[in-house]
C-alpha cells in the first residue's frame, strides 16, 4: 500500500540513504535522472516539516524536499520568462530506482497541490553541464512548464551551470 504524508523526524535517515544513493556521485543508470546533493540527516530532522515521504508497503520509497519559496540568492541569476509568484518551490524530489514508473513522483507533487490549493510549484531542472533528461520528461509529463532559466559560473560544483526553471 502507497502512503504519502508529511515525514517525520525518524525518516531523516532513510530520506538521506536515498538522496545518497541517487547522487550523480553514486548512481547507477544515470540516465534515469540523478541528485546533485546530499542531504545531510541532521539537516532533514532539523526541517522536516519541509519533507513529504512516499511508503510504499511500509518502507521509504520516496521523497520530496521543498520550501515556501524559491530561494532569493538564486534569483539574481535567473531569467524570468514566466509568473514566479506565489509558488512553493521543490528543491528534491526523489524516487528510489526499483519503484520507479509507478506514479510516486506524480503522487509526491499531487499532495503538494492538495495541501497548497493556491500555490504553484517551482523546481530546476539542470541541463547543463550535466543534464537531467529524465527529470525534464518527468516534470513536463505532469504538466510543469518552462517559466526561466538560471545560469551561475559556478554552482554546485559545477562549471557554467544551467538549469531550466519550470512551473506547476
Ligand atoms: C524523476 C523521478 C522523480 C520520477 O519519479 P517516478 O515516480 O518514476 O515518476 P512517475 O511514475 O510519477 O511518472 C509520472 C510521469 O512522468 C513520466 N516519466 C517519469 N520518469 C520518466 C523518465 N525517466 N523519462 C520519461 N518520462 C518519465 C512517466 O512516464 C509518467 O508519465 P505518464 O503518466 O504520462 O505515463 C524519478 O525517476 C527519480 O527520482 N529520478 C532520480 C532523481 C531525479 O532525477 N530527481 C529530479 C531532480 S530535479
Amino acid at each position: 500500500m502507497l502512503i504519502i504524508e508529511k515525514a517525520k523526524k525518524e525518516d531523516a535517515r532513510a530520506i538521506h540513504d536515498i538522496s545518497r544513493e541517487l547522487n550523480i556521485s553514486y548512481a547507477k543508470d544515470k540516465d534515469k535522472g540523478v541528485l546533485l546533493r546530499i542531504i545531510p540527516e541532521e539537516y532533514i530532522e532539523q526541517n522536516i516539516d519541509n519533507f513529504i515521504a512516499a511508503r510504499l508497503h511500509g518502507s521509504m520509497a520516496g521523497f520530496l524536499w521543498f520550501n515556501t519559496q524559491y530561494p532569493e540568492e538564486l534569483l539574481g541569476d535567473t531569467i524570468l520568462q514566466g509568473n514566479i509568484d506565489n509558488c512553493i518551490y521543490s528543491e528534491q524530489i526523489a524516487v528510489k530506482r526499483e519503484y520507479e514508473g509507478l506514479g510516486l513522483g506524480r503522487k509526491l507533487y499531487e499532495f503538494i497541490k492538495v495541501n497548497n490549493p493556491d500555490k504553484g510549484i517551482l523546481v530546476l531542472v539542470n541541463t547543463a553541464p550535466e543534464g537531467n533528461k529524465a527529470s525534464f520528461s518527468f516534470h513536463t509529463s505532469i504538466g510543469f512548464k518552462t517559466v526561466g532559466i538560471f545560469h551561475k559560473k559556478y554552482f554546485c560544483g559545477f562549471e557554467d551551470f544551467t538549469s531550466k526553471l519550470l512551473r506547476l
